[in-house]
């Protein structure tokens, strides 16, 4: 690549210089953007990068005299994969910025290259506590479990759930979420009366759902990741397991922007706790909604979209904070303590933790304007990890 840009300057530019020439390919920017762009978890990467994409368009690709580049490279979400892709982008594209991350593994799996290379590292997706203190190098834009979690452990008992079952994916956030709720909901005189695993990969929730039917609790928790929502909600229906008085309750993973309106009438009245919803009622987040929707077919964006929206945004201004001018150490700190309005509300980057502090909403299932939304009725306010400083 630099190559290329030197021939070229000395074929094309009679008054240039070789060191015009170097500085030139210097200008770029560049962007390494990691994500699961097929595979189970495709719609995660489709999510960020259209997100990704949408907030260069609005905001210009030069940014203190820089030229941003994304290169997207699709990790399958299996992270042998994505720690080649990282390899690759710092050695030979000498990325400034490695971003992205659709699930745990491949955060973690990059995170000894951030470190090695003092490349700063934006979690846009993943959301398992730990991550952010696998690197000193790494930035969290996305959300935590604990941090959905929690909430959701403060209603339930107040709303006449006292028995739980909980049935989550078999890895980082899905123990994260059974822990963390159960917790808080035995803390809060509640009981979890059985803790299910299901697999990640090619989960069949038929006989874990058969053995809640018979368990008969208040209430079914649950957490899987994005894009594995609409099955759960399906066989949950067709076993008939609401009619039967359970109640289907989560962090918002399950009742997933990128899925809902598919799921049918169903899934109205199923509470989730979650840092967003695509019917959140701000004016920021009305105008992203709009835009994104215009620029991808009409595609509603989910969490994972927001993820990468602020994501891209921590990045840029971190870029303009150290005029274009700084390493991998400047560029972290630039990111470190950025505070701002996103469209899933007011968001914070914790300079200690390099986490996000963000509102948690309750929110309910139901049809507006004909569309099946995620409807916040309560927020919990500036909520920090409490995954952090056990
Ligand atoms: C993770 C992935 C998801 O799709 C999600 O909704 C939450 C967490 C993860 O692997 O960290």
């Amino acid at each position: 690549m630099k190559r290329k840009t030197i021939s070229m300057c000395l074929v094309g530019g009679l008054a240039l210089t070789l060191s015009t020439c170097v500085w030139a390919d210097g200008n770029a920017f560049k962007i390494g953007l990691i994500l699961p762009m097929t595979g189970p978890q495709a719609s995660t990467g489709r999510q960020v990068e259209a997100a990704a994409r949408l907030y260069m368009a609005q905001n210009g690709d030069t940014v203190a005299g820089k030229k941003i580049e994304l290169i997207v490279k699709d990790d399958t979400s299996a992270p042998d994969v994505t720690k080649r892709a990282a390899q690759e982008l710092v050695v030979s594209d000498k990325v400034n910025v490695l971003a992205g991350f659709g699930i745990t593994p491949s955060a973690l799996a990059v995170a000894p290259i951030a470190t090695q290379s003092k490349t700063p590292q934006v979690v846009m997706a993943a959301a398992t506590s730990s991550i952010t203190e696998a690197s000193p190098y790494i930035i969290r834009t996305s959300f935590t479990l604990p941090q959905a979690s929690v909430s959701l452990a403060d209603w339930a008992p107040k709303n006449g759930i006292k028995t739980v079952v909980t049935m989550v994916s078999d890895y980082g956030p899905g123990i994260d979420a059974e822990k963390f709720f159960k917790e808080r909901l035995t803390f809060n005189g509640g009981q979890v009366t059985e803790s299910l695993r299901v697999p990640l990969r090619n989960p069949d929730f038929a006989p874990f759902l058969q053995k809640v039917r018979d368990l008969k609790p208040d209430a079914l928790f649950v957490f899987v990741p994005s894009g594995a929502g609409a099955a759960v909600m399906k066989q949950f229906l067709e076993r008939g397991m609401d009619k039967a008085g359970i109640r289907l309750i989560g962090t918002g993973d399950i009742t997933d922007d990128d899925q809902l309106n598919d799921m049918g009438d169903g899934a109205v009245g199923v509470v989730t706790s979650h840092h967003y919803s695509a019917y959140h009622p701000s004016n920021a987040n009305k105008k992203f909604v709009e835009a994104f929707q215009k620029a991808n077919k009409g595609l509603r964006p989910n969490y994972m979209a927001v993820g990468g929206y602020d994501g891209m945004r921590v990045i840029y201004e971190a870029l303009k904070a150290t005029k274009g001018s700084g390493g991998g150490d400047a560029l972290l700190a630039a990111m470190k303590g950025q505070i701002f309005e996103s469209p899933r509300g007011p968001m914070f980057i914790d300079a200690q933790t390099r986490d996000v502090v963000q509102n948690i909403y309750l929110r309910k299932v139901e049809r507006k304007d004909g569309q099946l939304y995620n409807v916040e009725f309560e927020t919990i306010k500036d909520v920090k990890d409490p995954g952090k400083n056990r």
